[in-house]
């Protein structure tokens, strides 16, 4: 049988790593502070002050930090009003975490193919679906198939990347459905000239380790609405109704983020455009050093996108490169590189084995496909030239023989 891949693992003495954290500010001075006031816990100006400057970066009038990205998908789309029974349309490709919480709201997702471009959720079958497979019952919008209200939409910006929102965006007015978008993977990126986490109705982030900015486990919730915001910090703290007498309406969450991490996050958002400027000279050199490799499709950005190329990725098309994405992985193992493919379409995992689903194809061969690339902010020149010359000598195909150990690549990839 063959060997079980460990790259959920943290990567062994000696490997390059595929994203870890770069913690080079004040996140030591700000957490002494922490530790010498006694503001440990979840009242502290940390907190307080992370979200007004997560709001502000993005430009969304209001912030409400959670414990990690997943409770804060949670409660975004308890304030946005999704119920039991409804129904959340949601790209298949992404990492499991917004799929649970549609399920933690007991609603239903609906699975949204990506498209092939630029790996995202397809507009396209976002709107076919809604047309053709939904109607108008009672100023309502019910799914024909399963007689479920379809309630929101969650947009995934996958790996750095904007998802092309304008058509989303439209069919959610026509169709009167909220906007969440899971904006973990994306903080700093934008679509035209707007931030990702501005674009819908509410958005999440995620500060988990490997994420762009990190505060080991942490997120936020960011919206424009009021309301909203004011909810969703009643829900991540316990919904409490009187701070003396202990009086509770609603069902509450034990959610919000500590001042101690808070601090780290604030440390974290003073470096964030060199982190951002640091990701994308990566891939640019990723790219050029790649983009003549048969078989080899360097990460894509598009022309109306500002890509913080969060988790570099390439497409590994076995029949042109020689070997396929999971054989280059393990070569690059061999060579204590760690890569990891995309994630397994969420629609063809048992937990989520009897939900909807609206055709699949290209989610599903890109996850075959895909591989990601060791991009830590602090990835060394060394490092890159590493994994390159690796990558490069795996192509098997007739063609490779000009790109192996080639003078070419080291120019490249120096400048
Ligand atoms: C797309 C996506 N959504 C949600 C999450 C959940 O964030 P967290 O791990 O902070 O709960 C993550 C990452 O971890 C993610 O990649």
């Amino acid at each position: 049988m063959e060997k079980k891949l460990s790259v959920e693992l943290p990567p062994k003495e000696g490997f390059t790593p595929l994203c870890v954290p770069e913690i080079r500010g004040n996140e030591w001075k700000y957490v002494k502070e922490c530790l010498d006031t006694g503001w440990v816990s979840s009242v502290g100006s940390f907190v307080e002050r992370f979200e007004l400057e997560v709001a502000e970066f993005v430009g969304a009038r209001f912030g409400v930090a959670a414990v990690n990205g997943t409770a804060a998908l949670h409660i975004a789309l308890l304030v946005a009003g999704v119920q039991p029974g409804d129904e959340v349309l949601i790209s298949t490709l992404t990492f499991i975490a917004p799929v649970n919480a549609v399920r933690y709201v007991g609603a239903w997702p609906v699975f949204i193919d990506a498209e092939p471009d630029y790996w995202q959720m397809d507009p396209s079958k976002v709107l076919d679906f809604l047309e053709n497979r939904c109607e108008w019952r009672r100023g309502n919008l019910y799914n024909k198939a399963t007689g479920r209200r379809v309630k929101a939409i969650i947009p995934v910006h996958i790996l750095g990347h904007p998802v092309h929102m304008d058509r989303i965006l439209e069919a959610a007015r026509k169709f009167n459905l909220a906007i969440i978008e899971d904006a973990t993977e994306s903080l700093g990126a934008k679509y035209r000239e707007t931030m990702v986490g501005k674009l819908g109705d509410v958005a999440c982030f995620s500060f988990n380790g490997n994420k762009i900015i990190t505060t080991g486990g942490g997120g936020m919730i960011v919206t424009d609405n009021e309301e909203w915001a004011r909810k969703a910090k009643y829900l991540t703290t316990q919904a409490k109704d009187d701070p003396l007498e202990y009086i509770h309406n609603e069902i509450g969450y034990n959610y919000r983020l500590t001042n101690l991490l808070a601090a780290v996050g604030c440390a974290q958002m003073e470096q964030l455009p060199s982190y951002i400027a640091a990701k994308r000279r990566i891939a640019a050199a990723y790219s050029k050093a790649l983009e003549a490799v048969p078989g080899i499709t360097p990460m894509p950005e598009a022309l109306w996108a500002y890509s913080t190329f969060w988790l570099y990725t390439i497409l590994v098309d076995r029949s042109a490169f020689g070997i396929d994405s999971r054989a280059l992985l393990r070569r690059l193992e061999q060579a204590k590189i760690q890569t990891r493919p995309l994630w397994q379409p969420v629609h063809r995992s048992r937990a989520f084995a009897d939900c909807g689903l609206f055709e699949c194809p290209i989610a599903e061969r890109l996850n075959r496909e895909a591989l990601s690339l060791p991009c830590s902010v602090g990835l060394t020149e060394e490092d890159l030239h590493a994994v390159l010359q690796v990558l490069i000598s795996s192509c098997e195909s007739n063609q490779s023989r000009r790109f192996a150990g080639s003078s070419r690549l080291k120019s490249e990839t120096r400048d």
